[in-house]
């Protein structure tokens, strides 16, 4: 029996793998603290530079062994430890991406010695060629603009006009800022529209997706919604119900429009 799948597990990640069978996942999506001391009622954000590497690299290796051969990671990173990070995951896996993800910060004062840095770094690595990837679950449909601009004949019932585009490696979605209508209490929680598109892509429908990171639990609220399973660790218990709550919320009926 699977006493694993569909669970929320409130503990270290290090010692979680050990719950989930080798082989056995399809996606896992890391979004690790980014080594810059940021608060999650733990002390999991306050190493230093050398101490972080090298915990990076072992959760890595406990993680990796889960994935099936055909498997996929994205890892959230920031620039400042991405490339040490990238080299080491090069050693195991195959890099396929870099994708830039802009953040949509709005015009401020900021940075003067240097230009402001707005942008997350997420690492697309896969274990095998015949990596699981479905481009047309996430093609972006052209806008109406697009559409009028190409309305000569020989664009017509184009197969690229109707299916839409590849979302190409700078993804450009605003971060949740204190109004944002999906914001949780989590001070790094990531849109389910990122998450989502990683899921749609890299994980078939009724597979499984590990988050060792969960925070407000994204990863599991996307998965709920796009029909597919999850299991993930999280080790502050505030986040722990957090995360509770927003799988609780997926199963209320939506309210009748007045
Ligand atoms: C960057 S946040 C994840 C945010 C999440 N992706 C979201 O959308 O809400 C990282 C989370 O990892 C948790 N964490 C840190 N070290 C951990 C560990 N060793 N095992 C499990 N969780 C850990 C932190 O408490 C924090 O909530």
């Amino acid at each position: 029996m699977t006493t694993w799948l569909n669970r929320v597990f409130c503990e270290d990640a290090l010692q979680g793998f050990a719950r989930i069978p080798d082989g056995s996942i399809d996606l896992l999506i890391a979004d690790p603290p980014y080594g810059l001391g940021k608060d999650y009622g733990n002390d999991s954000d306050k190493l230093d530079a050398e101490a972080y590497l090298r915990w990076t690299e072992q959760w890595v290796d406990a993680a990796l062994p889960k994935l099936k051969p055909n498997g996929s990671l994205y890892i959230f990173l920031t620039w400042r430890y991405s490339p040490e990070i990238f080299v080491m995951l090069k050693k195991r896996m195959t890099m396929v991406n870099e994708i830039i993800w802009d953040r949509r910060v709005p015009s401020m004062g900021g940075s003067t010695r240097k230009f402001s840095s707005v942008h997350d770094t997420i690492g697309f690595f896969v274990k095998a060629k015949d990596y699981h990837f479905d481009l047309d679950a996430v093609r972006i449909p052209y806008d109406a603009e697009t559409k009028k601009a190409r309305s000569r004949s020989i664009f017509v019932g184009a197969k690229w006009l109707e299916i839409g585009y590849n979302p190409k490696d700078v993804w450009s979605v605003s971060r949740l800022h204190r109004e944002h209508r999906e914001r949780a209490d989590h001070p790094t929680q990531k849109p389910l529209e990122i998450v989502e598109r990683m899921l749609k892509a890299s994980c078939p429908p009724g597979g499984v997706v590990l988050d060792p990171f969960m925070g407000s639990g994204t990863t599991a609220v996307a998965a709920k919604r796009c029909g597919r399973n999850f299991v993930g660790f999280e080790l502050n218990p505030d986040y722990c119900a957090l995360i509770e709550n927003r799988l609780a919320e997926l199963d209320k009926p939506e309210p009748e429009a007045a």
